[in-house]
């Protein structure tokens, strides 16, 4: 009744950005991420008679609140569909993503409780079903099931069994870099949830955020089989600039960038100027990151370290999917 999994965080090319369905995550898009072997969360969970309730801690402290019930809502789906629907877990977890910063630490987070809890209460999931029951915690988790290059097809079904994420391209494809430019490591003011919300129920620029999706899919799906980096640079740059220009049409606006966001986008901007292929994502948060190529990874870290306001800079392969320990 208890089992370990590790999973690693991944970065959107083509946003995931609005829900169909809140109660199961059902998205109004496809989108397409790469797994990154930097940032990854290790999951123990253990299933035992003598609890009343479940135990969650993470980096060693307990948690309470709304990360608590996010974990506990899922353990029940998982407790539901099996004979143990009395039976409490202890979860813990070690993340070396920072928390809540924009880094998509539940996408690691969910991957690995979703592949750790199915073990231990002993279901024998195929990586399918496994992103399929994983979307339900965190809709960006359900991708992270695989490693390289993935794709979460949207689906049309409404009780989302056509939803789940397939791999593109395995991490061996091609060894395309993620620097993980960190501003600030405070929480953000507007959780990906809301924000997504709000911009689908109020932002008139909606409905040309949803247009825009099939082509760069489409465009990006190729760029990646070809190995273009530009072309694949510049697709994910646009969509992702696509995405944050949604949040300023919401009823109230909000933008996730900070002033240092924008210096590190003009920078980045700059480098290409300069002959350096270097291009920016952003997800629910202030921190930017870089996709370059293994040949400028000096050059760009360097560049990115010195700009004032940037505190951190990480550096990233293509990374695997869930492994069991
Ligand atoms: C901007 O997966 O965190 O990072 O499904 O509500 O848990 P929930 O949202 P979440 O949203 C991620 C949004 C994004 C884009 C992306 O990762 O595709």
């Amino acid at each position: 009744m208890k089992a370990t999994a590790k999973a690693h965080t991944n970065i959107a090319l083509i946003k995931y950005w609005g829900k169909r369905n809140e109660d199961i995550i059902l998205p109004t898009n496809s989108s397409l991420s790469l797994t990154l072997d930097g940032f990854y969360t290790t999951t123990t969970v253990a299933f035992h008679d003598d609890l009343s309730r479940d135990v969650f801690t993470l980096n060693d402290q307990i948690i309470e609140g709304e990360s608590y019930n996010r974990v506990t809502k899922f353990l029940d789906l998982i407790r539901n569909q099996s004979e143990k629907k009395h039976l409490f877990a202890e979860v813990h977890s070690i993340n070396t993503v920072p928390t809540a910063a924009g880094f998509a630490s539940s996408a690691s987070g969910f991957a690995a409780l979703a592949a750790a809890s199915t073990r231990a209460i002993g279901f024998n999931v195929n990586d399918e079903e496994l992103s399929r029951l994983t979307r339900q915690g965190s809709g960006s988790a359900c991708r992270s099931i695989y490693g390289g290059f993935v794709e979460w097809e949207m689906g049309s079904r409404e009780d989302g069994l056509d939803s789940h994420a397939i791999q593109i391209a395995s991490e061996k494809h091609w060894d395309v870099r993620v620097a993980a430019v960190v501003l600030s490591s405070t929480e953000k003011k507007v959780s990906s949830r809301a924000g997504m919300k709000r911009t689908v129920e109020t932002s008139p620029f909606y409905t040309g955020w949803l247009d825009s999706i099939p082509y760069d899919m489409k465009e990006i799906k190729a760029a990646i089989r070809e190995k273009d980096f530009e072309k694949t640079g510049s697709i994910a740059e646009a969509n992702c600039l696509k995405m944050h220009a949604t949040t300023l049409g919401a009823n109230p606006p909000f933008t996730y960038w900070h002033d240092t966001t924008m210096r590190v986008m003009q920078t980045v901007q700059e480098m290409r100027e300069n002959g350096i292929p270097a291009y920016f994502t952003i997800d629910a948060g202030p921190n930017v990151k870089v996709l370059y190529l293994p040949e400028n990874e000096d050059k760009v870290k360097k560049v990115l370290e010195d700009i004032p306001g940037v505190s951190d800079v990480t550096l990233s392969k293509p990374g695997p999917g869930v492994t069991y320990l």
